[in-house]
């Protein structure tokens, strides 16, 4: 018989409507936010990038959220079978079942890149920790970060571990490796218990840092940063960009949150449930802009560095400030939490899928899936050494100059994740019976209506839109 992550979800599905948010504002709350969200913002100008942020999650992303959770607790099974199963049970073709696919493939490219960056994070506790240890051994726990060693030594260490193809895979297998632990260990014993220690640990040390930040840092700056719109920066390409991240960091299109939503208990309401994640996971990422752009600026350090920003311009800024020693390794144990309760939601949409397709066991399922992603994570971390010239998709133009990891990342965020979210409205919207999914939301009356509307008219419309002007910019 082939086992069905519904038939483990029944023994091993949340306990609580509580683990289940836990769970899914781990999965939502990633390098997403405190990588991603605030070096874009500091790419493309600010105030007027979030603000059209903010559109895109209550507008699209919050009905879509609630979309894959109704289709995931629905069907009761993987992303592929559960969008399967409620288009039989909507008496239309069970090909539509393909977003399901787009889904799972985005999750396991995701995940082979996402331990690559969380990769650097380990390095990063590695190298904090023994930096907050050797102060403290000296009796100084409250130093600067790394006050032996000059400035350009501290954002050189970024380069350092660059050059060096042997630790980037090296902390890349550790990364993966805690990963398919968590998600060989089961929903019950791996997922929710990681979620339910790793999450609170990670809000207290948000508040603290940022906190920290407020007082020590350059508040004000970093608002006026943050807030104060610049609408000549919204260009196509910056709109699809400002998608794609909230179809990122609100874990979207990616199979983990329809896998998540079939281990839903009947009588948890979903519509509110999917309404607390998404701002959850949004107020997070503001409060993350909050916490490093004071920092960052408090020093005189340029905001708008890109990637390099948390690797290479804060740990510079730790060294001057009070306790950088100590903060520096808070901020990057942070980091390290969100990204790994995000991981494993990346792994288990493919890992239920293995499960149910080949009756895999579960154990083996992640063990030979996050092999895989990670072969496919040390091409990425080739592409910063030995492969630097390799440009993947070089013949087109929106990825012609972009190295292994930044076109994974670039092709599944702008055209991955928004294809399966357009083909999700469209079958959420239009395809599935009206009764099925008005049972499964939560919502009724006027709100029942208003939400299918906006997943029928608005999401389809507006992500085809982007999706059309952000990769042929030429068109407009
Ligand atoms: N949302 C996660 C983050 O912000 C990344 C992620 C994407 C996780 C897709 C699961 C699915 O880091």
């Amino acid at each position: 018989m082939v086992a069905t992550p519904g038939a483990q979800g029944g023994e091993q599905g949340w306990s609580s409507r509580m683990a289940f948010i836990l769970a899914a504002v781990g999965a939502a709350v990633g390098l997403g936010n405190i990588w991603r969200f605030p070096t874009l913002v500091g790419e493309n100008g600010g105030g007027a990038f979030v603000l059209f942020y903010l559109g895109c999650v209550l507008l699209i992303g919050m009905p879509l959220m609630l979309s894959e959770f109704v289709v995931g607790r629905a069907g009761k099974s993987d992303a592929v079978q559960s969008a399967s199963r409620v288009a039989e049970r909507s008496g239309v073709s069970r090909r539509w079942r393909v977003f399901g696919g787009i889904e799972i493939l985005a999750g396991f490219l995701i995940l082979s890149f996402y331990s690559v960056v969380a990769g650097w994070v380990i390095y990063y506790v590695w190298l904090s920790g023994g930096d907050f240890l050797s102060n403290a051994l000296a009796g100084e726990p409250f130093r600067g970060a790394f006050p032996d060693i000059g400035q350009d030594a501290v954002s050189g260490m970024m380069g350092a571990l660059f050059e060096s193809p042997v630790r980037l895979i090296l902390v890349h297998a550790a990364f993966m490796a805690v990963t398919v632990w968590i998600v060989a260990s089961g929903v019950h014993d791996g997922i929710e218990k990681a979620a339910t220690w790793l999450m609170p640990a990670f809000f207290a040390l948000l508040v603290c840092i940022t906190i920290y930040g407020a007082f020590t840092g350059d508040f004000g700056r970093a608002l006026a940063f943050l807030f104060t719109p610049d609408f000549s920066k919204l260009t196509p390409p910056v709109m699809n960009e400002a998608l794609g991240q909230a179809f990122f960091s609100l874990s979207l299109g990616a199979g983990g949150l329809i896998t998540y939503g079939a281990y839903v208990a009947k009588d948890v309401n979903l519509a509110p449930t999917a309404a607390t994640i998404s701002l959850t996971d949004t107020a997070v990422a503001l409060v993350a802009g909050l916490m490093i752009f004071p920092i960052v600026l408090g020093v005189g350090l340029d905001p708008s560095a890109g990637p390099a920003l948390i690797f290479q311009s804060l740990p510079v800024a730790f060294q001057t400030m009070p306790a950088g020693s100590l903060i520096g390794l808070l901020f990057f144990i942070l980091i390290f939490f969100a990204a790994l309760t995000s991981s494993i939601s990346l792994l288990e949409g493919p890992t239920a899928w293995a499960i149910d397709r080949f009756g895999l066991r579960r154990p083996v399922a992640a063990m030979l899936l996050g092999l895989l992603a990670f072969l496919i994570g040390v091409a990425c971390a080739l592409g910063y050494n030995v492969w630097a010239d390799v440009r993947p998709l070089g013949f087109w133009g929106i990825f012609a100059e972009t190295d292994i990891l930044d076109t994974l990342d670039g092709f599944t965020g702008k055209i991955m994740l928004p294809l399966a979210g357009l083909l999700l409205a469209i079958f959420v919207g239009w395809k599935a019976d009206r009764r099925l999914i008005e049972a499964e939301s939560g919502l009724s009356g006027g709100a029942f209506a208003l939400w299918r509307f906006v997943v029928a008219w608005l999401c389809p419309a507006a992500v085809s839109l982007i999706l059309l002007f952000g990769l042929f910019p030429g068109l407009l």
